[in-house]
């Protein structure tokens, strides 16, 4: 029995080291942002109960968790780690979180057309590459927040420097 479980237990560190790393060569590692700052996030884009609040690289699930429980957001996130979605998938189900879907989808592959709201804390690569992106799909007055950096060539309608460990960008699509 012990040598399955040890040999289960190498097989799922295998599978979430080869997820970091791909996640990182393609968007970014896995890290939390903090709670305080998801919270002071959507507390400037004024979130409103049932806006689409999209989470691109969701990790556990966490953002998602805030935005539902805190503010009554319709959300959605992307993840490219099965294995981070799986965990995403369970913390909100166990904390009674409805009108959520995780996507286990790269987000490069999503449409972005009826977001209210889009968080990233991902790294300057994914951001030159979402610029594009958010500049095709994005409906006007969509409140982007990236937590750590900027959205290259666009203007911030503010930044956040204090009280957090990074800043916050706060973009509105025109
Ligand atoms: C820095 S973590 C942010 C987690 C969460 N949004 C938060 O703020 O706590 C970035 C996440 O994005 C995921 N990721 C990276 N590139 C991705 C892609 N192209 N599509 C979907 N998920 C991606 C990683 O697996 C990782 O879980």
């Amino acid at each position: 029995m012990l040598p399955i479980l040890l040999l289960l237990s190498i097989i799922s560190l295998i599978i979430i080291a080869a997820m970091s790393i791909y996640g990182f060569c393609i968007g970014a590692p896995i890290l939390f942002s903090p709670k305080k700052t998801t919270i002071e996030s959507l507390l400037i884009c004024q979130a409103k109960p049932d806006e689409k609040f999209y989470d691109l690289g969701a990790g556990t699930g966490r953002s998602m968790l805030i935005a539902y429980k805190k503010f009554g957001l319709n959300t959605h996130g992307f993840e490219l780690s099965p294995v981070l979605a799986f965990v995403a998938k369970y913390n909100l189900w166990i904390h009674g979180v409805k009108n959520s879907t995780i996507h286990l989808k790269n987000f490069y592959n999503a449409n972005f057309s009826d977001a209210d709201i889009v968080f990233c804390f991902l790294t300057p690569k994914a951001m030159l590459r979402l610029k594009n992106k958010f500049e095709k799909e994005l409906k006007t007055g969509t409140r982007i927040i990236s937590y750590a950096f900027n959205i290259p060539d666009w203007t911030p309608e503010k930044i956040i420097t204090s009280g957090h460990p990074g800043k916050i960008y706060y973009y509105l699509k025109k």
